[in-house]
């Protein structure tokens, strides 16, 4: 018997994806000179590339997948919650800790060819029945998540973690996992939300990873 991220059809799902995630750098490329211009004319770089990040996968590297998905065996999470799906890379890491501790997990996406595509390879793994991408934008369609919740993965706009930390923080535990990816590309806008779960007296203890692009990984404490 298989552990279930070494399940076949989760590795073979996973390396499939990994490989595909690689053609990002095409679809940056395209949606450069729309980067740029919006730069030159007063906007963010990412208001220009937006419209193409629809065809980007953007995914965790394998080594924070592995961290994700040992940790959350660690923490026996039988909640698990991913604000940002994508195409299904983590949620393969994070739906299959789910199937081993007999839990649920819990995606969200707001592009509809990504959601379809991170349904379909959750049913490719044979992770269909215990895992479920929730469509739309995740302010709204995690209001009524189930609790405790016992691991979260942040990874969507970057804007929205301090937001949907202050949403889901009711329903977290003492002991949850909270990580959120990108601290290094984006620590501008991530400035505030690594301040949060900095200050002690907002209940966590934090420190961020040097994997992938940074990983912020937080336990709340109180
Ligand atoms: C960096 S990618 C996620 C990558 C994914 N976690 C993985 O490892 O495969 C960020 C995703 O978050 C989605 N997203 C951004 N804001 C969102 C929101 N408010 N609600 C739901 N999804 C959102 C974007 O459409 C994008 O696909």
């Amino acid at each position: 018997m298989h552990e279930a991220l070494r399940d076949p059809k989760v590795t073979a799902t996973l390396d499939r994806l990994h490989a595909a995630a690689k053609g990002d750098r095409w679809v940056f490329l395209r949606a450069a000179p729309a980067g740029l211009w919006s730069l030159l004319t007063g906007g963010s770089m990412l208001d220009g590339i937006l419209p193409y990040l629809k065809d980007a996968y953007i995914p965790i590297s394998p080594e924070q997948g592995e961290l994700l998905y040992l940790t959350a065996r660690l923490v026996d999470a039988r909640t698990i919650v991913e604000f940002g799906t994508s195409f299904g890379v983590s949620a393969l890491y994070l739906g299959a800790a789910a199937r081993a501790n007999g839990g649920r997990f819990f995606g969200s996406e707001r592009e509809p060819n990504k959601i379809a595509a991170a349904r379909a390879h959750l049913a490719e793994a044979g992770l269909a029945d215990v895992a479920e991408v929730r469509e739309g934008d995740a302010m709204r369609t995690f209001a009524d998540l189930p609790a405790p919740i016992d691991l979260v993965l942040l990874d969507g706009w970057k804007d929205l973690y301090l937001p949907m930390l202050r949403l889901l923080l009711p329903k977290l535990r003492r002991g949850t996992a909270v990580f959120a990816d990108n601290i290094f590309t984006f620590p501008r806008e991530l400035a505030s939300y690594v301040a949060f779960v900095r200050d002690p007296t907002n209940g966590f203890e934090s420190t961020t990873i040097p994997l992938g692009h940074g990983l912020e990984y937080s336990v709340r404490v109180r």
